[in-house]
């Protein structure tokens, strides 16, 4: 097998790759030496900023089938009967570098993308059904307190504590993440959730509000903190090396599509309210609803190209799936975007990895930095136009909607009769922890008691876990104490 020349980046062949242009043997280098110039200018250029949370993770591709029928609640060509879809998974933690290791204790990032016929469709969520907060305006400042200080550029218990704990509405949440959850075996081994309420409409234009549940075929497994923190050590790259050479083996992993559906009018009258991430709508109300399978069958041929440079946004929805007045989503559906031209360009979307790759884009927004993609030459630039170009489709009933009428405020949501921010917390501590993982989780939050230095912030630690449950809050109070 002959192996093909070294070129330059337009193509040209070159001499050397060992040994830059001198004048003699031993004398200068000289600044004409094209190719070692351009081989230096565009090794400066190999890194984009790393994303601000969910820095460090991998992917891969895969395949989604539908199995059901869930017609009745969207129209969406992705989700009718007998349907096949590509994917693309992104898994990743949150608050780590891009180098840091996997198996530090974090909720797992778990951004799905469909490419479907009508467009992208992504579900940018977590390996836990809830999040932090309710309000978008405390995100910067959640994902500072799980970062690093200031001054020292170290990550501080204190820091976080004092956060979560001056915003108890992160109870739920933080009970999943010093619980089993916060250390998953491998990726291949959690459930993913869209975290949210979205929302379906279906043909003839009925709305529902909706979950997305991602349900591990593998099975739900985590590892104990001696486990994870050995292997800190000895491979920070965990899970990364887990999903590719699973992939590589030919194991695939794949996870069963659920939802959860609401009819539209029971929102406005749900004992709590269902748009507030901090909750979750309990199966016994909303029974889950299958609808089919994917699977991930193939690992990126270029971890940069296609997992580094995949860009997620929660606002890319398909006829027939949109948003809700979910505070956080709706936010989202901004930052996401924004985030991307900063970190790859105003161009991002024309990718390989971020172009749909089952439907036409047809736009009249054009030009920028890196254009890849163009229209004929027969496509006019402006619209409305007299030339027979693209134009919107009035007729579509699929998109989404809500009613909204008040005045502009800066405020909690309305209260339901069963808001609050403990009572889902207790609930998960007490009845689905069983006495093995309630015994973990207190000695977890036992040890990030002790890191604690500041005794008004572990004052308010206790409060806060005596407020998920008194009895909890007594043991922990005693051995902080020990
Ligand atoms: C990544 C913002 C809430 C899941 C990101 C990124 C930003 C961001 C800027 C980096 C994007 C990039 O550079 O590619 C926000 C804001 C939020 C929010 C402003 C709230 C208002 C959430 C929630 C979830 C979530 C609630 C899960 C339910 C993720 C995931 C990624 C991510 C999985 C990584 C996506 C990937 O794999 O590329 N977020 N986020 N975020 N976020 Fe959020």
């Amino acid at each position: 097998m002959t192996t093909p020349f070294t070129t330059t980046q337009t193509g040209s062949p070159v001499a050397s790759d060992q040994y830059s242009l001198t004048v003699g043997a031993d004398g200068p280098t000289v600044l004409h030496d094209r190719y070692l110039v351009e081989k230096l200018a565009s090794f400066n250029r190999e890194r984009v900023p790393e994303r601000n949370p969910h820095a460090k993770g991998g992917g891969a591709f895969g395949e989604f089938e539908v199995t059901e029928d869930v017609s009745a609640y969207t129209s969406a060509a992705v989700f009718q009967p007998g349907a096949t879809s590509e994917t693309l998974l992104r898994f990743s933690s949150v608050a780590g570098e891009q180098g840091s290791p996997d198996t530090w204790r974090d909720v797992r990032g778990f951004a799905l993308r469909f490419y479907t016929t009508e467009g992208n469709l992504d579900v940018v969520g977590n390996n836990t059904p809830v999040f932090f907060l309710r309000d978008a305006m405390k995100f910067p400042d959640f994902i500072h307190s799980q970062k690093r200080l200031g001054a020292s550029g170290l990550r501080d218990a204190d820091m976080q504590w004092d956060f979560w704990t001056l915003s108890p509405e992160s109870a739920h949440q933080v009970t999943y993440l010093m619980g089993d959850r916060g250390l998953s075996k491998s990726w291949r081994h959690l459930n993913g959730y869209g975290s949210h309420t979205y929302q379906w409409i279906n043909a003839a234009g009925e709305r529902f509000w909706v979950q997305y549940h991602f349900i591990s075929k593998q099975g739900v497994e985590n590892m104990s903190n001696e486990d994870a923190e050995r292997i800190a050590g000895e491979d920070a790259d965990y899970y990364r090396r887990d999903l590719f050479e699973a992939i590589q083996r030919g194991e695939h992993p794949s996870w069963d599509v659920k939802v959860q559906i609401m009819p539209y009018e029971d929102a406005k009258t749900y004992r709590f309210n269902p748009f507030d991430m901090t909750k979750v709508w309990p199966h016994a109300d909303y029974p889950l609803i299958k609808v089919g399978t994917f699977t991930l069958n193939r690992n990126p041929q270029n971890f940069f190209a296609e997992i580094e440079q995949a860009a997620f946004s929660p606002g890319n929805q398909v006829p027939g799936t949109d948003i809700s007045p979910d505070k956080m989503l709706m936010a989202r559906v901004f930052s996401y975007n924004d985030a991307h031209r900063h970190r790859i360009g105003a161009n991002f979307n024309q990718l390989p990895v971020n172009q749909p790759h089952a439907a036409p884009v047809s736009t009249y927004m054009h030009q920028g930095p890196m254009q890849y993609h163009f229209n004929g030459a027969e496509h006019p630039v402006y619209t409305p136009n007299s030339f027979g170009g693209p134009s919107a489709d009035p007729t579509r009933t699929a998109e989404g909607s809500w009613e909204a009428d008040g005045e502009l405020m800066r405020s909690a949501y309305t209260l339901h009769s069963e808001d609050d921010d403990f009572g889902q917390a207790g609930t998960l501590y007490r009845e689905v922890f069983d006495d093995a993982a309630k015994a973990r989780f207190l000695e977890t939050l036992t040890g990030q008691g002790k890191s604690i230095t500041i005794d008004e912030i572990r004052e308010r630690f206790f409060w806060y876990w005596t407020s998920v449950d008194a009895e909890l809050g007594a043991k922990l109070r005693s051995e902080v104490a020990s």
